[in-house]
C-alpha cells in the first residue's frame, strides 16, 4: 500500500517545481456510460491517484503552494445516504480532510462557486490540457467567471502549463513502496500464466484459458487486468492486439498470452507462448529460441547510465542473424539491420515503461536524445516473430508461427532484475510444467 505520507510527499515535490503564485488543478476520471443507466467499472485519473489515492469520480484535487489556510483543496461528492445506498460509500468533505490530507474540503456542487476566486490572481494554471475535453471547456469557464463573477478589476490567470510534463517524470522512477507492488502485480501475473501452461490442452477455447488466468488475478487480490488479456491460438497471435479470444485451441499450434494484473493501481505485463499440446515442433522450436535469445540479449543492455535504445537494438541484431540462419531472410545480416527488414517478422520495439498504467508515461528521449536507464525505472522486454499466414515469401512451414515473450524487468544500482521471472520460458520448462512434472 502506498502510505498517506508517501502522497503528501509526492504532493510536496510537485509544489516544489511549480512556479511562484501558481495553482495545480487534477480531475478525477469522468465515469464512462457502458449503456443506459449501468456504467464501465470506474478508473481514477492516474494522476490524481499517483498524488493522493483518492478512488472517487466528480472530484477535484487543487494544490497551491504558498496558500495560508492549507496547500491542498479537494473538491468531492458529498455525503448522500439514497446514492450511498444505491451506489456506495462516499467519503465525502470531512472523510477527504481525514483519510486524503485535504487542508480544505468542499462539495463538489459549490465548485462553479469557489473554484473562480482560487484561480484569481494566479499567473500559472498546471492541469493535463487536452485529456479530457469537458474538463477542458469546464476549466476555462471557471476562468471567464473570474471577470464575470468577481468584478472587472479580478485579474485571471495567464498562462496554463502541462501537468502531466512534471508528474510523468515523478512517475517514472519508482520509490520502494511503488517496487514492492509492481513486484506483487508480477507475482499474481506469473501465477496465472503458470496456471494457464498447466491446464492448457488442445479443445479448449482461447477464453477459457482468460478466464483461467483472470480468475488467478481476482482470487489474489488484484483488481482484473490492467489491459484486455491477449489469448491467441495459431495465426491469431500474429495479430498484435487479438482480444476477441473465441477460438478453438489447436494440437499442433501455438498459444500466445499476454497478459498481466492491475494490483493496487500498479500493472504487470507478461507474454509467454506455448505449444498447445505441451510439445514444441522443430520450426515452433526454431522461432521460440531466437525469441528468447533476442530477450536475453536486451536484458543485458539494461542498467543505470546505459541507453534506451541499446535494448531495442541488441533485439533487432539476435531476430535478422536468426531469420538469416533460417532461411526465411537472405543477406548480409548488417544490410539487412540497416534495411529494418525485420519489421514484416518484428513490427514493434523492444519494450516501454511500466507502471501504473501498462503503456506508462515517461519520456524516452531528452532533447532528441535516447535517455540512459535510472535505478527505480521499470521497462517491458517483449521481443517477438510474428510470421503471418499470407506471407508468401516464407516458406510454408514458418507460416502462421508467433512467438512474443515479455518480461518486467527493474533497473537496480547494480545492472537490472526480471522480476516477472517465476514464470518458465525455457522450452525444457514449459514442456515440463505442461507435462505436470513441475509445478512453478
Ligand atoms: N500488453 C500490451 C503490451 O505488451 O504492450
Ligand atoms: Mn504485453
Ligand atoms: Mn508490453
Amino acid at each position: 500500500m502506498i502510505s498517506q505520507k508517501e502522497y503528501a510527499s509526492r504532493r510536496s515535490d510537485l509544489m516544489a517545481m511549480m512556479q511562484a503564485n501558481s495553482i495545480a488543478v487534477i480531475a478525477a476520471a469522468p465515469q464512462r456510460v457502458r449503456s443506459n443507466d449501468t456504467y464501465y467499472p470506474f478508473k481514477q485519473s492516474t494522476n490524481l491517484s499517483y498524488l493522493s489515492g483518492f478512488p472517487e469520480p466528480g472530484s477535484v484535487m487543487l494544490l497551491i503552494p504558498g496558500r495560508e489556510q492549507g496547500e491542498v483543496v479537494f473538491f468531492c461528492r458529498d455525503k448522500d445516504p439514497l446514492r450511498e445506498t444505491w451506489d456506495g460509500f462516499r467519503y465525502g468533505p470531512a472523510g477527504t480532510v481525514s483519510h486524503f490530507g485535504a487542508d480544505d474540503a468542499f462539495p463538489i456542487d459549490d465548485i462553479d462557486e469557489i473554484l473562480p476566486g482560487m484561480l484569481e490572481g494566479k499567473d500559472r494554471v498546471y492541469y493535463a490540457i487536452g485529456k479530457d475535453a469537458d474538463f477542458d471547456k469546464q476549466l476555462m469557464i471557471w476562468v471567464q467567471d473570474v471577470k464575470g463573477r468577481r468584478g472587472s478589476d479580478a485579474v485571471p490567470p495567464g498562462e496554463f502549463v502541462d501537468l502531466d510534463h512534471l508528474v510523468n517524470e515523478m512517475r517514472l522512477i519508482k520509490s520502494a513502496a511503488e517496487i514492492k507492488l509492481m513486484r506483487k502485480a508480477g507475482e499474481i501475473s506469473a501465477r496465472a500464466h503458470c496456471r494457464a501452461m498447466e491446464i492448457c490442452r488442445p479443445g479448449l477455447y482461447e477464453y477459457q484459458l482468460q478466464a483461467e488466468i483472470e480468475h488467478e488475478f481476482v482470487r489474489s487480490g488484484a483488481v482484473g487486468p490492467a489491459y484486455t488479456s491477449i489469448v491467441g491460438g495459431g495465426k491469431n497471435g500474429c495479430v498484435l492486439h487479438y482480444i476477441e479470444n473465441r477460438e478453438k485451441l489447436k494440437a499442433g499450434e501455438l498459444v500466445l498470452i499476454d497478459a498481466g494484473c492491475e494490483y493496487q493501481d500498479y500493472a504487470a505485463d507478461i507474454t509467454r507462448t506455448f505449444p498447445i499440446n505441451g510439445k514444441f515442433s522443430p520450426q515452433q522450436a526454431a522461432i521460440y529460441d531466437i525469441v528468447l535469445a533476442a530477450q536475453a540479449a536486451a536484458i543485458e543492455m539494461i542498467a543505470p547510465g546505459l541507453e534506451y535504445n541499446l535494448a531495442n537494438d541488441a533485439t533487432v541484431r539476435v531476430i535478422t542473424q536468426g531469420l538469416v540462419d533460417l532461411n526465411i531472410l537472405n543477406g548480409d545480416v548488417d544490410a539487412l539491420i540497416e534495411q529494418g527488414a525485420h519489421r514484416d517478422f518484428y513490427m514493434h520495439n523492444a519494450g516501454h515503461w511500466l507502471g501504473m498504467d501498462v503503456h506508462d508515461v515517461g519520456d524516452y528521449k531528452i532533447d532528441n536524445q535516447w535517455r540512459v536507464y535510472e535505478p527505480g525505472m521499470v521497462v517491458t522486454v517483449e521481443p517477438g516473430i510474428y510470421i503471418s499466414p499470407d506471407n508468401t515469401n516464407v516458406d510454408e512451414q514458418w507460416r502462421g508461427i508467433a512467438v512474443r515473450i515479455e518480461d518486467d524487468v527493474l533497473v537496480t544500482k547494480a545492472g537490472c532484475e526480471d522480476i516477472t521471472s517465476m514464470v518458465p520460458k525455457t522450452r525444457e520448462q514449459i514442456e515440463a510444467i505442461m507435462a505436470g512434472k513441475q509445478s512453478a
